[in-house]
């Protein structure tokens, strides 16, 4: 009788086969495993027979009414799990390529990461041209309350909402800023004590704002009591009315990301500036994400990070005084 290896396995194994061997082990009992696979007795039998006579040796002894595993069965059953286990990667890789081919994409991400999220996606749907993004940009208060009715995939926040139970992956430094007129007084200055903001009219962000909140935490914290001209919903509104000198503003750096060298906005150098904070990728606890969600997950915790980075990389010019300007010439 010739010895079973490999080639005899490989001639007269079935998978089949191996799926009845695997659910009777793991049963140790013929009768639920033939309910399991909605298979007959018979069958069960005939292709337990058949795996018996492939591999050489005996796979069960059955003592009384129990099914007991041999030595052989053991490592046939080892082997089943390997192979199950290999089976059920390449399948879900394959529905993976499937579903990255074309699906759906839904985004909501606090008004600040406008600055950089876009740029990530240009290069992710380049990749991915079957895939069909939705970006929802919006304040803080209405990201969470998307969040909270579970309308997207995956939400960028400026600080994680402890409302709610999420995972949230921090993956960029978002520093916010003291800005001014460039040709503002404080321009250029070092080291500007944090009591002599309380001197200056400031614009802030519209109630609901991430940024906001975190500005009213802050001056909480350090007893600065900020004198509010107006408050204003957009970044953009913000920068305009600063430039135009109606008073001073703390947005996030990233919003200065597009100022060339001639830009009308100076960062200031003030005592426990910039608040340091961090952008996160979001998702509700519990919540399974799609395939292609995990996708984009996956790219901005790689790829996205250095391209957001590089997106919201600012120039130095705006931190310098008008005395520093750069000539056509020079
Ligand atoms: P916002 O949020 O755009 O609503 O101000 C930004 C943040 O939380 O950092």
């Amino acid at each position: 009788m010739d010895t079973p290896g490999a080639g005899q396995l490989l001639r007269h194994l079935t998978l089949r086969q191996l799926q009845v061997f695997e659910a009777i082990a793991r049963h140790r009992s013929c009768t639920r495993a033939a309910e399991e696979l909605y298979l007959t007795q018979p069958t069960m039998s005939a292709q337990a027979k058949n795996l018996t006579e492939a591999v050489g040796l005996p796979l069960f002894e059955q003592i009384g009414k129990k099914i007991h595993i041999t030595a052989a069965g053991e490592v046939l059953y080892t082997l089943c799990q390997e192979i199950f286990e290999s089976l059920a990667r390449c399948e879900m890789g394959v529905a993976n390529l499937k579903g990255l081919k074309q699906g759906q994409l839904r985004l909501a991400v606090v008004t600040t990461a406008k600055y950089f999220v876009p740029r990530v996606l240009g290069v992710f749907c380049q990749r991915y041209p079957g895939i069909a993004v939705t970006l929802k940009v919006t304040n803080r208060e209405r990201v969470l309350a998307r969040l909270l009715d579970n309308r997207d995939d995956l939400y960028v926040f400026g600080q994680p909402p402890p409302e709610v139970e999420v995972n949230a992956v921090p993956f960029l430094r978002n520093p916010l800023v003291v800005i001014a007129a460039r040709d503002h007084p404080l321009a250029g200055k070092r080291g500007i004590p944090l009591t002599r903001l309380a001197q200056e009219p400031f614009l802030v962000r519209e109630a609901g704002s991430g940024t906001r909140s975190a500005l009213e935490r802050f001056c909480e914290e350090h007893g600065v009591n900020l004198a509010i001209r107006m408050d204003l919903g957009s970044n953009e509104a913000i920068k305009q009315g600063v430039a135009g000198g109606l008073g001073l503003a703390v947005l996030s750096l990233h919003t200065l990301a597009m100022e060339g060298r001639d830009s009308p906005l100076a960062v200031l150098d003030v005592e426990d500036f910039p608040i340091e904070r961090h952008w996160n990728l979001v998702y509700p606890k519990g919540k399974q994400p799609s395939v292609v969600a995990q996708a984009f997950h996956e790219f901005m915790l790689n790829e996205g990070r250095s391209l957001a980075e590089a997106a919201v990389t600012v120039h130095k010019s705006p931190r310098r005084p008008p005395s520093h300007r750069r000539t056509a010439k020079s």
